[in-house]
């Protein structure tokens, strides 16, 4: 079969490492797609320095690498919003596929990204963008595409739950743990939308609209961060037999008028200590699906960092390179419903 060109928007933490499987495990990959995946470029903001891959992969030119030809699948982790959209949109409306980690462009674009790879029959795939290695969107978007999801709760900012572990475990200082999560490659650019809830809103959103079918974007989703969150909140925790965390809840609701209605809500909640989220420590990331036929699901894992959700981004990628080379596509993004919001207090 003739080979799949990938290009890889970004090198840092994630890119770097997507980069390094595709480089070291050619061959295995390979074996798994049923042709070649090769990397045609990498985009990065400067060239400079040895950036440990071959200089003539580097270029700073993303929009023409996107179109390029020879490439059939565009990998997206630069972050941000406004540039990685309309590079995006034009490598799908060139029909390439795309993978993206981009959990606050999709928060808001989901349905307009989705529509463009519908027109070009591609796939748009975003496992990595909510709970790093931990899969979920592939559970909610297709083992459970035949039964009826109620709810979606969990821990999914790997480091406000770093720092209230920290905080809880040994008293740490709230300033020294966030910057150790910076350093580790857990915390955003700006970790204002880590502590504030908003990296937590917007996987709140994707979640909420592939479990629900229905439009959820980060503004409607009620936040609440932990920046407040001090060590007597946790000590007073602590006599109740409970623990704090930043939890996400979505669920389906009643609505004042009896209708149904979504609710997507983010903030420090209580737990208690014999809750299976209460055990969540560190940069582990939680999530409890419940549906009706299923029951109660619980995926637990890393979800920030480099690494894990490298894997998120290469199991997308192996995914979107045997749907090209074998015909097939993933799932589509289904829109059925129109459920509106339900205001915190209505709840
Ligand atoms: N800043 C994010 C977190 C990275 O801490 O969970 C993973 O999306």
């Amino acid at each position: 079969n003739a080979a799949i060109g990938v290009a890889v928007l970004g090198l840092g933490n994630v890119g770097s490492e997507v980069v390094r499987i595709l480089r070291e495990h050619a061959r295995e990959l390979e074996a798994r797609v049923g042709a070649p995946v090769v990397l045609r470029g990498i985009a990065v903001r400067r060239i400079e320095g040895d950036r440990g891959v071959p200089a003539e992969l580097l270029t700073t030119d993303a929009d023409s690498l996107v179109t390029r030809a020879d490439v059939d699948i565009v990998v997206e982790v630069i972050g941000g919003i406004e540039v990685p959209r309309k590079l995006i949109l034009a490598a799908l409306n060139s029909g390439k596929s795309v993978v993206t980690a981009n959990k606050a462009l999709l928060a808001d674009y989901t349905g307009e990204l989705a529509e463009a790879a519908e027109n070009k029959s591609v796939d748009l795939y975003f496992e990595a963008a909510v709970a790093g290695a931990i899969p979920v969107i592939r559970p909610l978007t297709q083992s459970l595409a035949g039964d009826r999801v109620n709810k979606v709760a969990g821990i999914v900012n790997g480091t406000t739950n770093f720092i209230l572990s920290a905080m809880d475990e040994t008293g740490a200082d709230y300033a020294d743990t966030l910057a150790e999560a910076g350093r580790l490659g857990y915390a955003e650019a700006d970790p204002t939308a880590d502590v504030e809830g908003y990296d937590a809103a917007a996987k709140a959103a994707i979640l909420a609209s592939i479990a629900f079918h229905t439009r959820v974007t980060a503004a409607d989703v009620y936040r609440e961060g932990i920046s407040k969150i001090s060590s007597a909140d946790l000590e007073a925790a602590k006599s109740l037999n409970c623990t704090v965390k930043l939890l996400s809840i979505c669920e389906r609701v009643n609505g004042a008028d009896g209708s149904e209605r979504i609710s997507a809500r983010v903030y420090p909640a209580l737990v208690p200590l014999d809750h299976p989220l209460a055990s969540v420590n560190g940069a582990f990331n939680a999530v409890v699906v419940e549906a009706e036929a299923a029951g109660r699901l619980m995926f637990y894992g890393q979800g920030a960092g480099g690494s894990p959700t490298a894997s998120a981004v290469m199991g997308d990628l192996v995914m979107a390179a045997r749907n090209r080379v074998h015909g097939g596509r993933g799932p589509r993004e289904s829109k059925y419903a129109d459920l509106k919001i339900a205001p915190i207090g209505e709840i």
